[in-house]
């Protein structure tokens, strides 16, 4: 855990359960390691992000209420725009636009990416933009895809905070298992073939 994310997320309500619970000494120290001074992303950050083809977005309504919506697209469809800054080219979708109202009113998203096949999950805070501008919805829309591009979101990454792999379930992709299924069928197509001619024999 970074010491952003820390500061950010240990609130005066969460760092008595702290308390309670026992593991308040380390997290103060976590906490208190730097100034507030926003996460860069990093390399490995970067390369994470690169291969997500999907991600949960939670914003907060005007009533206090979270709401979490998936966004998918092509893998890389979220980009690392620079060590403070993602984006993405937001589709049209049910038209009920309830992560671009909660935006009006409150700009503090919380992004959360999941890589089941590795059992690795990346959480990250920020503060959304909406842009509609050609040039920036040419640069994020992902070439040859089937979607039509109401407007980019480009978030200013406040922290971030990569998560053990405990209780994550490993699941692949569709396409990853057909082609492992695909080699097998190929194999034992073969050696029945080969098992035929042995029975002939
Ligand atoms: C025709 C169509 C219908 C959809 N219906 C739903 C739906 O019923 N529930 C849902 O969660 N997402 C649905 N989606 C996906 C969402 O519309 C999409 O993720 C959208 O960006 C959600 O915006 P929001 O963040 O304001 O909820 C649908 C997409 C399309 C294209």
């Amino acid at each position: 855990m970074t010491s952003r994310f820390a500061q950010v997320m240990f609130t005066p309500d969460v760092q008595l359960h702290q308390e309670r619970h026992g593991s308040r000494g380390a997290y103060a120290r976590m906490a208190d390691a730097a100034a507030p001074v926003r996460d860069r992303i990093g390399p490995d950050e970067a390369a994470f992000i690169a291969e997500r083809d999907s991600f949960y977005l939670a914003t907060v309504g005007m009533t206090g209420w979270p709401y979490i919506q998936h966004r998918g697209g092509p893998p890389g469809f979220l980009r690392v725009l620079d060590e403070h800054t993602l984006g993405f080219a937001d589709f049209r979708g049910n038209r009920q636009y309830i992560t671009r109202g909660n935006l009006d009113h409150d700009d503090r998203v919380s992004l959360f990416l999941m890589d089941y096949a590795n059992r690795t999950r990346l959480k990250l805070i920020g503060r959304a933009r909406v842009d509609e501008s050609p040039e920036v919805l040419d640069r994020l829309a992902p070439p040859d895809y089937q979607a039509k591009v109401e407007r980019a979101l480009l978030i200013d990454v406040e922290a971030f905070d990569w998560n053990c792999r405990q209780h994550i379930p490993q699941l692949f992709p569709r396409d990853a298992v057909e082609q492992a299924i695909g080699t097998l069928r190929a194999r034992i197509a073969e050696l029945e073939q080969e098992n035929a001619r042995l029975r002939e024999r």
